[in-house]
């Protein structure tokens, strides 16, 4: 065709029908392909011609502007009530740890104050010409979690070993309840990922490795939270949930948190998917997209996934919503600019942190230049307002006036603990009871020990109170208890005695010891680590059951975890062993379990409740079985999918084998830093709060400068230049940690290149690896380094065992590489690697 000589007009025309056309054919071969492996769900909510003509004329008189706003959510922190004034916003969130006022301690007052103030500011039509109700959206994973005072359920993982889906119905109907005290319209659950590799840190936020459990539990969770279609469907008493996060999360290469998920086509649906046939088939009315990406390409911008398989193929007509700033992620995209996750199908972006105002104008700006096209734009608004109308939040009163708000008795009522405490009953699993050890005989002396026994905050893991479930104590609970409170009223009630010592030491000799022991909270990537082992290198809960059993104290051990792990040495130590996952506020729960009924002190108890839990995650057998899977191929577990002991149970637990694999073979080097800072590192200077991310070719403040420099390429080194006024550090960090333990158990080294111009005075430049607060002492770097080399690169090398980091930071290390100076130094350096191949015969050493 000869484009030359036609006039513009009929060009343009021509232009548009290919494009059409071209689009048509690839659209239809899409929906061909989506529809070879995705039904069409039979969705329980259907559409009615009231409410869609009443988004449709809605729609009809909205402006660009207020329609952006309506996808826009940002975060309490960073927002005001003049701002959704000014843009009157569809929608908000409080990230996990994030409370009205800033205020940990906010009551449900406080919660209602800032929702009813949002809420007049959003229909307030007086800037943004808007009266549509703004909506609220929060993380309640296992209750209300953000709430001081609220029922904390046990986390997803518990659940799965109970298989109750009634219970979970009644869990999410009480957590609505609490939600809605606040003024709170939206929740962020149920997570239906389908967890395959148990490094990923969001495996307890997953029912089970099987999509059997995932497909019922996300069906039941979603009635319970959001009502019957047909009856109490989003009433006053139900909240709206979203299904999250579509889809793959818990399939990603590595169980690498918001990493690639390889998966094929057919196995996303089989495995990945069924906890959206569940949720969505039950109603859930909103879908997060997930952080995560398939084959190389993010979710966020997933137009297959996002459109054809999910709204055309399934049905789902209510709205995707991002995940925290997960739009920034996709190729071409930052935080304030991502039309492609928009056309890709993306209805509402999570918008924290400052990027909500940028990303406004753009999205604005985008649709006017014809990037994003206007009919997308109107989907995605009729999605949201479809929702609003369902949800009845054009007709319900105003937050405070809400039947539930501020009624801050439903805030951990009652009845919601007891439903808590049975799940909590139902969740513990029984790996071993050797001797009949359980149930414990109450009126015997009883020592509790472990420094989870008495620990609400432990046993409740991440999203708690606090994002990752740090820096909480037992006040911050009011209403709950710990494993240690439920123990202790057993055998006060029974006439025996209690005695609680975190290590062990006692002053009267027990008949049996309970000792709590278990993972330290955590939560998404924080959380991720690279093998199953409990306590690599540091195994201060093992000398603790062995000291006991030395004195020929029985030992029950209740393990406080996320995930299932490699606890050999642990179990064998033990007479009894308990997994009691994750239990949340009613620690009281487990007591009710494995204390019996009194009995004189030498009869053995009698049952009071049996274990129901059974494994809904297979059970290692050595720390690198993390990938282990019911009908995988060469299943060989520890404990078997479904496996949990009974009160009847007559089996004995061998001793197991204590002995783990050499790993090296299995270990790659971690690169630093070669060519380029490998991502996900950066490099930044200074520390905490001051620090600046290095981003363009020159960083500097006060106390030191830093440029790129070229060694063999272009930039591939750094020139380092301290200036001598105070303390300066340069650091390769990532705002996750790093599990190093496998590097220091394989006698790795340090080995970069440097290059000096001039000698460097001893003890002037240190270098170390830095875990959250310091934690290795640095090195001095003058030791390695050969002065009488000058202005010529030469290689270090510095064995990991030489920075001294003590075992227990060695799996959380944030910075593996801090150069520090006080006095004015300088020095350049480039590929920085921590090396498993370098020292096999530990030839080298510290200096
Ligand atoms: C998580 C989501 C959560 C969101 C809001 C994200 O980082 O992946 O599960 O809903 O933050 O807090
Ligand atoms: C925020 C949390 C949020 C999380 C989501 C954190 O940086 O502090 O509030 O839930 O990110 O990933």
């Amino acid at each position: 065709m000869n484009t030359k000589l036609m006039p513009l007009a009929t060009l343009i025309t021509t232009i548009t029908l290919l494009t059409a056309c071209d689009s048509t054919v690839s659209k239809s071969s899409d929906q061909e392909r989506a529809a070879k492996i995705w039904p069409k769900l039979d969705i329980k909510v259907k559409q009615s011609a009231a409410v869609e003509k009443q988004v449709s004329e809605l729609l009809a008189e909205m402006t660009l502007e207020q329609k952006i706003a309506q996808m826009i959510q940002p975060e309490i922190r960073d927002m005001t009530v003049e701002d959704m004034r000014k843009y009157g916003f569809g929608s908000y969130l409080n990230g996990g740890g994030a409370f009205p006022n800033d205020n940990k301690h906010a009551t449900p007052d406080d919660w209602v104050a800032l929702a009813e103030k949002l809420y007049q500011a959003s229909i307030d039509d007086s800037l943004d010409g808007s009266t549509i109700p703004t909506m609220w959206g929060t993380d309640a994973v296992h209750g209300h979690n953000n709430v001081i005072g609220a029922t904390l359920f046990p986390h997803n993982i518990g659940l799965g070993a109970a298989n109750n889906p009634d219970l979970i119905e009644a869990i999410a109907n009480a957590t609505a309840k609490e939600v809605l005290t606040t003024g709170i319209d939206w929740v962020f659950a149920p997570t239906v990922a389908v967890v395959r590799d148990d490094r990923w840190g969001r495996t307890y936020e997953s029912y089970s490795e099987d999509p059997v459990i995932v497909k019922s539990y996300a069906a039941s969770i979603v009635s319970g939270l959001q009502g019957g279609f047909g009856s109490n469907f989003l009433d006053e008493e139900h909240v709206i949930s979203t299904v999250k996060h579509f889809v793959g999360d818990g399939g990603t290469e590595g169980g690498d948190d918001q990493g690639n998920n390889i998966a094929s086509e057919q196995d996303l649906f089989d495995i990945h998917a069924q906890g959206y046939v569940g949720g969505l088939t039950a109603g859930a009315q909103s879908v997060m997209a997930s952080f995560n990406s398939w084959n190389g390409d993010k979710v966020h911008g997933n137009q297959y996934l996002l459109t054809t398989v999910l709204k055309e193929t399934m049905g789902f007509d209510g709205f995707v919503v991002g995940d925290w700033n997960g739009h920034g992620q996709v190729k071409g995209c930052d935080n304030a600019s991502c039309p492609q996750a928009i056309n890709a199908g993306l209805d509402i972006f999570m918008a924290p942190t400052t990027s909500w105002k940028p990303l406004f104008e753009n999205t604005i700006k985008q649709v006017k230049q014809g990037i994003i096209p206007m009919s997308r734009i109107d989907d995605a608004v009729t999605r949201i307002l479809r929702v609003k109308v369902r949800a009845g939040l054009f007709d319900k009163p105003s937050p405070i006036k809400r039947a539930l708000a501020g009624k801050s008795e439903f805030v951990g009522h009652e009845s919601h603990r007891a439903i808590a405490r049975q799940a909590v009953q139902e969740s513990l699993v029984l790996l071993k009871n050797n001797g009949k050890l359980l149930p414990l005989n109450p009126t015997q002396k009883i020592l509790v020990a472990g420094d989870a026994a008495h620990n609400i905050g432990k046993q409740s893991g991440g999203w708690t109170i606090t994002w990752q479930g740090t820096g909480n104590q037992n006040s911050d609970f009011p209403g709950g208890t710990s494993i240690y409170d439920g123990i202790k009223q057993e055998v006060e009630k029974a006439g025996g005695a209690i005695e609680l010592s975190e290590n062990g030491e006692y002053l009267v000799k027990p008949d049996v010891a309970v000792v709590v022991f278990g993972e330290e909270p955590y939560a998404e990537g924080n959380g991720d680590i690279d093998n199953l082992e409990y306590q690599r290198l540091n195994k201060t809960d093992l000398a603790l059951l062995k000291k006991l059993i030395a004195q020929n104290i029985p030992v029950v051990s209740i393990f406080i975890t996320g995930r299932p792990l490699w606890v050999n040495a642990e179990i064998n130590a033990s007479d009894a062993f308990v997994v009691a996952w994750l239990p949340g506020s009613e620690g009281v729960g487990v007591a009710d379990v494995i204390v019996g009924s009194a009995k004189s002190k030498s009869e053995k108890a009698q049952v009071n409740l049996d274990f129901k839990g059974r494994l809904s995650f297979s059970w290692p057998s050595s720390p690198q079985q993390f990938d282990l899977n019911v009908h995988d191929k060469n299943y060989s577990p520890l404990f078997p999918y479904g496996y949990g002991l009974t009160y009847n149970s007559i089996d004995i637990v061998p001793s197991l084998n204590e002995v783990k694999e050499v790993e090296t073979s299995q270990m790659s080097d971690l690169v630093l830093m070669k060519g380029t800072i490998k991502a996900p590192f950066k490099l930044s200077i200074g520390s905490g709060e001051k620090s600046q991310e290095m981003t363009t070719s020159v960083i500097e403040n006060e106390h030191v400068h830093v440029r790129t420099i070229d060694k063999v390429i272009q930039e591939d080194a750094r020139k380092i230049t301290f200036k001598g006024q105070s303390m300066a550090r340069v650091s390769i960090g990532h705002a996750f940690p790093t599990d190093l333990s496998g590097y220091y158990e394989n006698n790795a080294v340090m080995t970069m290149a440097i290059n000096v111009s001039k000698p460097i005075a001893q003890q002037t430049i240190k270098v170390a690896i830095g875990c959250n607060s310091e934690c290795s002492q640095g090195l001095d770097l003058t030791a390695y380094v050969d002065s009488k080399k000058l202005n010529q690169w030469q290689t270090i090398s510095i064995p990991l065992t030489c920075f001294k980091t003590s075992g227990s930071n060695t799996n959380k290390v944030f910075e593996p590489l801090v150069f520090s100076s006080k006095s004015a130094a300088s020095l350049s350096f480039a590929d920085v690697v921590l090396s498993v191949n370098e020292n096999p015969k530990k030839t080298i050493n510290c200096k």
